[in-house]
């Protein structure tokens, strides 16, 4: 089971109607754009589909925030995207979870404006459950709630609870790969804070902690690629896969942040590695296969 992972593509698009333009809401936005426009490298998107296309992954999983404002027409942009991915010979089953950008409004929120938009590849229900081969289990989360002035992710009550109930029934030998938009723990160092987190992170860390089960948390939101075991005294068996964001430049990944391919070994306790696909200045890939890096306590 070869998994593709994806993550902050953040499409943008700066379209409002000129008698809002100098609202406060709106020059907001607009500014969030230009930034974003000299940061974002979205040309380098195509090639990028059409290397991971390449390496025929069964799965492609995508941890969120597809978009900037949640506005239909960067939806529509998602949706062309995707559909370069699926030929004759193999199609690519997707799976996307909401980021904090993809329910960026109130109204788009409760609109289910993604939800509706991108129905092929966004589960009409979270938490989603699905197997991943024999002895591995895919756990799909929504995390992404609008904020009016803070990026605070929620999973909330009831579908913690359900959370809880998986992970708790996962046993020694068995594999589970969560996908939630949100990291539930980043390596010392990383800036975070109350309104940039995830409300329950400590509590998922707990149940990670506890279980027997090897674990992949696949997340996104943080834009700076890793594969970590055991970050911050969690267990070995806890590996954290923070997907990055694909076309994003700076000073470390000049052409962007690349993509990741991860091939599930049907017995979970083997060796786990992941690939990771960082495009080049010049043109290319290069790929770098290597095990999740031990996590500084
Ligand atoms: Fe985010």
């Amino acid at each position: 089971m070869r998994l593709a992972l994806l993550g902050d593509v953040h499409f943008f698009e700066l379209r409002m109607a000129p008698r809002r333009l100098l609202s406060k809401r709106a020059m907001g936005h607009a500014n969030l754009v230009l930034n974003r426009r000299k940061k974002f490298a979205h040309e380098r998107l195509p090639a990028l589909l059409e290397h991971l296309r390449a390496q025929k992954p069964d799965r492609l999983l995508m941890s969120g925030d597809v978009t900037t404002s949640s506005l239909e027409a960067e939806f529509a942009r998602v949706r062309t995207a995707l559909a370069t991915l699926d030929d004759a010979e193999h199609a690519i089953q997707t799976v996307l979870v909401p980021g904090n950008h993809d329910a960026y409004t109130f109204r788009s929120h409760r609109t289910s404006r993604m939800r509706t938009l991108l129905a092929d590849v966004v589960p009409p229900s979270f938490p989603h459950n699905e197997p991943l081969g024999d002895r591995w289990e895919l756990l799909a989360l929504d995390s992404a709630v609008p904020n009016r002035i803070f990026s605070r992710g929620r999973l909330g009550a009831e579908q913690f609870a359900a959370t809880r109930t998986v992970i708790e029934r996962k046993r020694a030998g068995e594999g589970l790969v969560i996908l939630c938009h949100y990291p539930c723990v980043v390596p010392r160092g990383t800036p975070s804070g109350w309104s940039h987190d995830l409300k329950e992170a400590a509590e998922l860390r707990e149940l990670l902690q506890a279980s027997p089960a090897e674990i992949v948390f696949v997340h996104g939101h943080v834009h700076k690629p890793w594969f970590i075991g055991g970050p911050r005294g969690l267990r070995p068996g806890v590996r954290i896969l923070n997907c990055g964001s694909p076309c994003m430049l700076g000073p470390r990944y000049p052409a962007g942040q690349g993509y990741w391919t991860m091939d599930l070994p049907a017995d979970p306790t083997r060796p786990l590695n992941a690939t990771h696909h960082v495009p080049q200045a010049g043109g290319g890939f290069a790929s770098t296969e290597h095990a999740a890096t031990p996590g500084r306590p």
